[in-house]
């Protein structure tokens, strides 16, 4: 399954944070936020990543993360020169997607929580159309939004509705066939001149092969799409790590729990940043790793 995060748009809810970076190498705390999405990625066994980023920005996702091999992945990058919308991502990406099953996740979406590496090993094997993801939110008009009839069957899907039919937000991680490609192909932009993943959902919707996923209580998700947002996830992961002394979204440990590096890779990237504290916790990780100390909660952590 290839991958795809998203990491474009102007950012202008951020703005002026945004007026000369990108909005996905705003720091979360001690991170980088495209590393949360990344990880994301590299937990649900997806090595073949395209970073999807303005022209302008792209040198920048470069000089991070290279051609990735020092995580065990492929990483290619592709220009998005217009923010046309998350559903552009599958003509930008066409090339990278090439006829396999591709994991679409923006790059500003954080997911935390018990069991989901599982669930989106499970969700990526069990593919038959597109599978979506569901959780409860409060304010559920800031994105898109499923409607579940008594049965728990997926019946409706709307883009910010004003009234929306249910708090079943839609956050920003989805898993597609290879027909996405096409899908995307017909899309017109919508009234607000984009081109929206929840038309392509709808699509699946439509031919009975749509599947939602509920993230449970166990699953935080948080979007950054506010400095409000930006800030709390910032404390959350702050919180999380303080209290269990691990740290999320760590990539170099995630590849190599992953199997995707040596824990003497690991070691190696850990002591290149080793005077933080997070270039310390990766030396660390990797020497417990070596000793045959068990993965600890990071094989179901982010
Ligand atoms: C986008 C999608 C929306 C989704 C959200 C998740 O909205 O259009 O369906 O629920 O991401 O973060 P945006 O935040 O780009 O406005």
């Amino acid at each position: 399954m290839k991958g795809i995060i998203l990491a474009g748009g102007n950012g202008t809810r951020l703005q002026p944070l945004t007026f000369v970076g990108s909005k996905q190498l705003a720091p979360v705390y001690d991170k980088p936020m495209i590393y949360y999405p990344l990880s994301l990625l590299m937990l649900a066994g997806v090595r073949d990543i395209l970073i999807i980023a303005r022209p302008s920005e792209l040198p920048l996702f470069r000089a991070l993360f290279g051609d990735g091999r020092q995580l065990g992945l492929r990483v290619d990058y592709a220009a998005q020169d217009e923010p046309r919308g998350i559903a552009d991502a599958f003509r930008v990406g066409a090339d990278h997607i090439r006829g396999e099953e591709c994991a679409l996740v923006l790059g500003d979406n954080l997911f935390h929580g018990a069991n989901l590496p599982s669930l989106l090993r499970r969700s990526a094997r069990r593919m038959g159309g597109c599978v979506l993801f569901g959780h409860e939110v409060s304010d559920p008009w800031r994105f898109g939004v499923a409607e579940i009839d008594t049965k728990g069957r997926l019946v409706s899907i709307e883009e910010k509705p004003r009234r929306p039919r249910s708090n079943l937000a839609i956050p920003g991680l989805y898993f597609f066939d290879a027909q996405v490609v096409d899908i995307a192909k017909d899309l017109v932009p919508s009234a607000r001149g984009e081109l929206e993943i929840t038309d392509v959902l709808r699509a699946y919707l439509r031919e009975g092969t749509a599947e939602l996923v509920w993230l449970g209580r166990g699953v935080t998700w948080l979007d950054t799409g506010t400095h409000e947002t930006l800030l709390e996830a910032g404390s959350f992961v702050r919180d999380v790590q303080r209290r269990t002394g691990t740290r999320l979204a760590c990539i170099e440990e995630t590849a190599m729990y992953m199997g995707y590096i040596d824990p003497d890779d690991c070691h190696t990237l850990g002591s290149e940043m080793g005077n933080s504290p997070y270039g310390q916790y990766v030396m660390e990780r990797a020497r417990s790793f070596s000793l045959g100390m068990p993965p600890s909660v990071l094989s179901e952590e982010l």
